[in-house]
């Protein structure tokens, strides 16, 4: 009895491993038992493929693109200029971009993030998290 008791937890364990994975396919979804992590994941990740290329890996505005802009993105390890913003200010710079805010048009707007609150808050955390 106990060994098939076991056996049987197996395939439901293998079933669900099967099931998740094929639901997951499309994108890596890395913890989606931790939805913190997840946004916090996410928001690396968007920051890698849409801002680090201006803004710079660790955010001192350094991206390969950076020499190219004027005005260039600033150095988010600036705690005065991290003392001088809301995070709503950062929030909503992200999601309308710079033109709308009265800042360089180069600075893209990324009305998507709206739609996802949480990764945008992580996403102002990253930003947060460039301070020295
Ligand atoms: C094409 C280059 C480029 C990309 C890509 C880009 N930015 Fe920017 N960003 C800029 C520039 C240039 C400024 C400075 C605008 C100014 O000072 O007029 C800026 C300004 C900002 C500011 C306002 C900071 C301040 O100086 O007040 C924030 C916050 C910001 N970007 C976040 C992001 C995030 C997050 C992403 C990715 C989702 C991103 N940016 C993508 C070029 C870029």
């Amino acid at each position: 009895m106990r060994i098939e008791e076991t056996s049987g937890v197996k395939t439901m364990l293998l079933l669900a491993a099967i099931l998740t994975a094929s639901s997951c396919t499309k994108k890596q979804q890395p913890d989606p038992q931790q939805p913190p992590s997840r946004n916090h994941d996410k928001a690396s990740q968007i920051y890698m493929e849409r801002c680090a290329n201006c803004h710079g890996t660790n955010g001192r505005g350094d991206g390969p693109v950076a020499g190219s802009l004027n005005p260039k993105p600033r150095d988010y390890s600036d705690a005065a200029w991290q003392r001088s913003v809301t995070d709503q200010e950062i929030a909503e710079i992200i999601v309308r971009g710079g033109g709308a805010m009265k800042k360089s048009a180069v600075m893209p707007a990324a009305p998507d993030l709206s739609n996802d609150p949480a990764v945008l808050k992580a996403l102002v955390q990253k930003i947060r998290s460039f301070e020295n």
